[in-house]
Formats: structure tokens, C-alpha cells, sequence
């Protein structure tokens, strides 16, 4: 189902104490108002899950991985299963950013089987996708998020996709500074939604979720956020301010 989402994308910032001091201080900025629509989403490092899920719970938002195995269990040295982020509690897993691509070699056919290992244990992938600056001044972003879309999701039937979030995150805009414009933002969101019309139909394509990345923050939020087809937002360094992060899920 279509919702309004703000999701925060710690990275791998944040000590034990610090980790605790900005949970209880979203809990604290969202006590005193925040929009009953929007679903908010905290992705801390693995580690934190347990803690931050159980503020999380507290106080009415929600908690995400930023990675996860696409296997099962058994002898995969570091890594987290889908499992065991659901038996902890977790309901969103961030899967495929470009940070995963980039350093750690993930490609779309690795991650559309974590796509569908997380939707087997219940959780909400969230699947990141978008260009790198060269693909865009090239006039290829179009091509190339249509490739990502496509190697990932179309192996999923119908009932699986309909738990899908997608978050379009051009690259040259992620901790850059430079956010797209509403309009670039808009122009991509609904090319997504267009080729998921042509995987999975209009109705499937129209109840999707897409969320914007790159540079969002609390002075654009509420331009980003108007457009028809953005609905909501996924953020990295504003994520890291309570407030700054509050004042966002209150830009809808
Ligand atoms: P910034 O908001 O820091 O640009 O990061 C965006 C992002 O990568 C969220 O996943």
C-alpha cells in the first residue's frame, strides 16, 4: 500500500552512547507533534537494532537494517539474516544502496535476492536505485535506474512486489550537497512508477511507495516532498540531528 515515508539512513555513524542520546532525542522531537501519516523508519547500524527497536516501540516509529544476507543461515562469517532481523523486531531492510554497489560489489542480481529473502521473513525492502553523475550529464539516468528496476524486482510475482519501497538516490546527490530538483526529483519518480506499470500493472505500479535521497534535508524536504509522486524521503546526514530529522517528517 502507497504511504508517506520518512526513513533515516545512519550509515555507519554513531557510538553505543551517542547511538542512545539521538534515539531518545527522535523520540523526544517526535512527542511533541509530527504528522499521523507519515511512517517514520530509523536505520541504525546492526548492532543498535535491539535498543533503537525498543524505543522504537516506545514511541511510535519504526526500525530498518541497512543491509542483510540473502541467505538463509549457516557459516556466512559477519553477516545478518533476514531472520534474525525479523526475530529482533525489525520490519525495514535497506537494501541495494549505492554505497553496497560502490564498495562492496553488490550488483542487481545479488540484490534482488535479497530482495526477496527479506520479503520471505516479512520485511519491507526498501530497494535503492539511481544514477551516477557521468550516466546523468551522458542523458542515461533514465536507462540506467529502468536497468536497476528491472534486474532486481521483475523475478518477483505480484504479492511479493506489493511490499516493495523503492528509493530513487542519484548518486551525485547523495552527501553531496546537491539535492535534485523537485522537478528532477518528480521526472524520475514517476519514469519509476512507469516501469513498474510495465512489470506489474498501473494499480501495482500506482500503490508503490518511492522515496527521494540525496542531500534532503529540513530547508527542502517540503518542496521535494510536494511533488505527486514523492512520497517521502530516505536521509543520510540529516538523519543524524534529532531535530533536524523531526523537522522533516514534519515537512509533509
Ligand atoms: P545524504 O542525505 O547524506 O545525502 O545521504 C542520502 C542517502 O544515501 C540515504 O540513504
Amino acid at each position: 500500500m502507497r504511504k508517506k515515508i520518512v526513513a533515516g539512513n545512519w550509515k555507519m555513524n554513531k557510538t553505543f552512547s551517542e547511538a542512545e542520546d539521538l534515539l531518545f532525542g527522535i523520540a523526544d522531537a517526535l512527542g511533541n507533534g509530527r504528522p499521523d501519516n507519515v511512517e517514520v523508519v530509523v536505520c541504525p547500524p546492526a548492532l543498535y537494532l535491539e535498543l533503537a527497536n525498543d524505543v522504537a516501540t516506545e514511541h511510535n516509529f519504526r526500525c530498518g537494517a541497512q543491509n542483510m544476507s540473502e541467505h538463509e543461515s549457516g557459516a556466512y562469517t559477519g553477516e545478518i539474516s533476514a531472520a534474525m532481523l525479523q526475530s529482533a523486531g525489525v520490519e525495514f531492510v535497506i537494501l541495494g544502496h549505492s554505497e553496497r554497489r560502490t564498495y562492496f560489489g553488490e550488483n542487481d542480481e545479488l540484490i534482488g535476492k535479497k530482495v526477496a529473502q527479506a520479503i520471505r521473513h516479512e520485511l519491507t525492502p526498501i530497494y535503492c536505485c539511481g544514477e551516477v553523475l557521468a550516466e546523468r550529464e551522458a542523458g542515461k539516468h533514465f536507462e540506467v535506474v529502468e536497468a536497476q528496476v528491472t534486474g532486481a524486482l521483475s523475478g518477483l510475482d505480484a504479492k511479493a512486489f506489493s511490499k516493495v519501497v523503492i528509493a530513487y538516490e542519484p548518486v551525485w546527490a547523495i552527501g553531496t550537497g546537491r539535492t535534485a530538483t523537485p522537478q528532477q526529483a518528480q521526472e524520475m519518480h514517476a519514469f519509476i512508477r512507469s516501469v513498474l506499470a510495465k512489470i506489474f500493472g498501473q494499480k501495482a505500479a500506482g500503490d508503490t511507495t518511492i522515496l527521494y535521497g540525496g542531500s534532503c534535508n529540513a530547508g527542502n524536504a517540503k518542496e521535494l516532498f510536494a511533488n505527486s509522486d514523492v512520497d517521502g524521503g530516505l536521509i543520510g546526514g540529516a538523519s543524524l540531528k534529532a531535530d533536524e530529522f523531526v523537522k522533516i517528517v514534519n515537512s509533509f
